[in-house]
Parts: C-alpha cells; sequence; structure tokens
C-alpha cells in the first residue's frame, strides 16, 4: 500500500512536469513545415485545375519528413490513385524536394544514377506528379497527384503548389 502511495506520488509528480512544459516550442512556420490550412488551400487549387481538365484524382500533401497532412480522393478517381499520390508526395520529400518525380523518372530508368531507389522506402514511385513545395526558399512539404496521365497529374500538382509556394527554392 506504501508502495502503491509511492509510486502514485511519483507518477503525479512526473505528469505536473510534463504538462509545465511547452511542447509547441516554435510554430511549424518557424520550423519551415507545412501547415494544415496551407495544405488544404494546396489541394483545393490542384482540385479546380483538375476539374477543368476533366480528372478525377487523388491529390496529397506530405510534410518535409514525409508524413501525410492532407488527402483529398475524388469521385471516380481510380482506387490505386489513392497509394500512388501518397507515394509521388512522399518519394519528394523523402528527397528533400531536390527532385520532382517526373525528374526522377529519367533518373531511376535502366542505367541511370537512381535505378533500383524506388525498391528502397518501402517502394517510392517515380512517375510525374509529386512536386515540392517551397516557401521563403525552404522545402515546406509535398504534393503528389494521381488519377490522369503524367503530364496530366504534373499541371494539377503544380496549381496546387503555386497557391502556396513555388515549385524551387
Ligand atoms: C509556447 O511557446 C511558443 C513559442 O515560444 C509560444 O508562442 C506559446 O505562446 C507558448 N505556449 C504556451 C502555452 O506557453
Ligand atoms: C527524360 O529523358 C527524355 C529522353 O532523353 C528527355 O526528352 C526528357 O526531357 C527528360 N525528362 C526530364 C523531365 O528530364
Amino acid at each position: 500500500m506504501k508502495l502503491f502511495a509511492l509510486l502514485s506520488a511519483v507518477a503525479l509528480a512526473l505528469s505536473a512536469t510534463v504538462s509545465a512544459q511547452n511542447t509547441t516550442c516554435s510554430t511549424l512556420a518557424d520550423r519551415h513545415i507545412i501547415n494544415l490550412a496551407q495544405a488544404e488551400q494546396a489541394i483545393a487549387a490542384a482540385q479546380a485545375q483538375a476539374a477543368s481538365i476533366r480528372v478525377s484524382a487523388s491529390i496529397a500533401v506530405t510534410d518535409p519528413s514525409g508524413f501525410l497532412v492532407a488527402f483529398r480522393r475524388n469521385d471516380n478517381a481510380r482506387l490505386l490513385s489513392v497509394d500512388v499520390s501518397q507515394r509521388k508526395a512522399r518519394t519528394v520529400s523523402l528527397f528533400a524536394g531536390a527532385f520532382t518525380t517526373q525528374v526522377l523518372f529519367n533518373l531511376t530508368q535502366p542505367g541511370a544514377a537512381l535505378y533500383g531507389i524506388t525498391e528502397t522506402n518501402g517502394g517510392l514511385v517515380a512517375l510525374g506528379g509529386g512536386v515540392p513545395i517551397f516557401r521563403d526558399g525552404f522545402f515546406i512539404g509535398a504534393i503528389g497527384v494521381s488519377g490522369g496521365t503524367s503530364d496530366q497529374d504534373v499541371v494539377i500538382a503544380n496549381a496546387g503548389v503555386q497557391a502556396v509556394g513555388s515549385v524551387r527554392a
């Protein structure tokens, strides 16, 4: 019983310490990470572009570490586009925005410098439609689009990027 009381007191002290800490420390903007409002703005702009060229797409936005921030699957988007769009965005993030997935397509062909890299990290996708999002010169996240042809996906993704930043630093 005494031991239980002691453990309870320790647990209480620990939780008080933890709750007293300010775990925010800095904002997403301080850390140059896309926030939800920006991700949703990018998706809305990409969606407007997709609708204007009559493509039903899945659209994903990841943070600079490749974690999903926001996602939209349109009615009638091909089911494989759910996974492919997210992988395109994640692929760009894991390269820290150094390449679009369209540029990676050439770089990952047999004999090219990055051949085989798409087999790593649980499967990367090097088809057009993954584009980095830069803001104030920093890589803040990536957008991945799947549903149309590679060229259509690129156009849709670029529209999304331009709503919140730029495709280059
Ligand atoms: C936590 O720290 C951030 C950055 O210094 C500050 O903006 C915020 O107000 C703090 N929040 C609390 C609850 O103290
Ligand atoms: C990929 O390679 C082809 C053939 O060499 C070239 O025409 C095309 O411009 C390249 N695409 C990119 C995005 O670099």
